[in-house]
């Protein structure tokens, strides 16, 4: 059986007052529009059709191949919206989903629940209904006396005994295909908007005699609709707890989950610790055993186990196991430690490549560099790697000692075992084994290097 969804996300959103399009606000790293199409992806079979309007280029550039678009010109409500999808789908789908891309915390299972219902359902509606104290401008759920579903009054055209009534419509919908084509030809005019409602089909298929199903959704929270920004940070806090619960239901603990923030697509490893203030953003992965926080905040990076990074900042970067950095410490784009690296107070490293072992305590600059295993980057040490024009690399070998406050101007290499007095400037590769001292360094000696076990 094949089974399409069509997301209605051509409305203007005018009550964001934003230049972005409603749908492309993001809820946990991730636009609204996402979230959409992740729930539909486990309750249909086939791509989805996504009716743009307001926005359209922008939000067509952000669909990609995700979904194909049909765009929806003049707007003239949400049942003239699926009809733009007729041509698309018509006689290429047995059912068809409904939902508005404006609700992103609706979840896939309860879709999958839906797409099941009407499987069973011998009418062409099966549909989510919600009941709440507080209306919110929602389409309410007329009920004949047999409790059977007999049409959807929109707020402003419903009776003042309709306007009590609790049970509302959520905006998730599974019709009948062939009976959806035909019945969106039928749906009348509303006489005050000039629009066409879809969900004026629940009445059609009523007074055709055939059965609407309606699930009443016991969660609330799910059928959150973004119309305000008010609202998006309703959907944003609830989104938080939901993605919190789940990484700690999946072994991670949160010492303080209400100030723990974790995007989407982040995954962690069980046995990971997340302090306080601990922001996990974009395709942050990280292994088991790490401890994080607090105040630390790690964009796009993957992170090995057993790592403990306190109070610091991670950009694009990449650590191995039992690395131990911070607190203050900043990891920017390419940069990469090695096992068991030690990055203490006020360090940065960029594009660079320290290797296993590599202990840089405090107060370093380090961009452009290659480290070799078990160097000791003195405090102070600065890759002088920018000339004005272009960025210069330094090569660092094995077991080297640069002394404190050593400036290292690049181009430069140092040999394994090489080590700098404190102070020096180094200007000119330094051999092997070799200790370079002053300003600019010059070699003075040569040295026996200690092996390290
Ligand atoms: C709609 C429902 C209402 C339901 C509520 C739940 C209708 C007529 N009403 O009302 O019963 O309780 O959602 O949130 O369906 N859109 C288009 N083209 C249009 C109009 C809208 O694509 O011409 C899209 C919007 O971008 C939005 C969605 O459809 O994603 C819903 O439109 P909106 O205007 O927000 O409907 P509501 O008034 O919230
Ligand atoms: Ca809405």
């Amino acid at each position: 059986m094949k089974i399409t969804a069509i997301l209605l996300a051509a409305g203007q959103g005018t009550r964001m007052k934003s230049a972005l399009p409603k749908v492309l606000h993001s809820v946990s790293g991730k636009p609204m529009l996402w979230h959409a199409l992740n729930a539909i992806r486990q309750s249909t079979t086939e791509t989805p059709v996504v009716v743009v309007g307001h926005g359209a280029d922008e939000v067509k550039a952000y669909l990609g191949e995700a979904a194909q678009t049909v765009t929806q010109e003049p707007q003239l409500g949400t049942g003239h919206a699926v009809m733009q999808a007729e041509s698309l789908l018509k006689g290429k789908t047995d059912l068809v989903v409904v939902c508005y891309a404006d609700m992103p915390l609706l979840r896939g299972e309860t879709l999958q629940k839906l797409v099941e219902t009407q499987k069973q359902n011998k009418g062409p509606i099966s549909m989510l209904t919600v009941v709440a104290d507080d209306p919110r401008g929602f389409g309410r759920i007329v009920r004949k006396a047999d409790g059977t579903v007999e049409a959807i009054a929109e707020e402003y055209v419903a009776t003042p005994e309709q306007q009590q009534i609790k049970e509302l419509n959520v905006g998730g919908y599974c019709f009948d295909a062939n009976w959806l084509w035909d019945a969106l030809q039928r749906i009348p005019k509303n006489p005050k908007k000039g629009e066409y409602y879809l969900t004026d089909t629940v009445e059609l298929a009523s007074n055709d005699g055939l059965s609407v199903h309606a699930t009443v959704m016991d969660d609330i929270e799910e059928t959150i609709g973004v119309n305000t920004r008010v609202h998006l940070s309703e959907v944003e806090a609830a989104m938080r707890r939901r993605i919190n619960q789940s990484h700690m239901l999946n072994g991670v603990t949160l010492i303080d989950p209400a100030s723990t923030y974790i995007e989407a697509d982040v995954k962690i490893g069980r046995d990971t610790v997340l302090m306080p203030n601990t922001y996990l953003y974009g395709k942050t992965e990280m292994g088991e055993g790490n401890l994080v926080g607090p105040n630390t905040m790690i964009y796009d990076s993957k992170i090995g186990n057993g790592c403990k990074i306190i109070s610091s900042v991670l950009e694009g970067a990449m650590i191995e196991d039992d690395v131990d950095m911070g607190p203050f410490a900043r990891l920017r784009k390419g940069a990469h430690l090695g096992n068991h690296v030690h990055m203490g107070n006020f360090g940065e490293v960029k594009d660079s490549y320290l290797a296993d072992g590599v202990k840089m305590g405090h107060f370093s600059y380090i961009g452009n560099a290659k480290i070799g295993a078990n160097t000791n980057i003195g405090a102070g040490t600065i890759t002088a790697n920018y000339d004005g024009e272009k960025k210069n690399p330094t090569e660092i070998g094995e077991d080297v000692f640069i002394g404190s406050d050593t400036m290292l101007v690049a181009p430069v290499k140092l040999g394994d075992g090489a080590r700098t007095g404190a102070g020096a400037i180094v200007t000119k590769d330094v051999a092997e084994d070799t200790l370079v001292v002053g300003m600019p360094a010059r070699a003075i000696r040569k040295l026996e290097r200690k092996k390290k076990k």
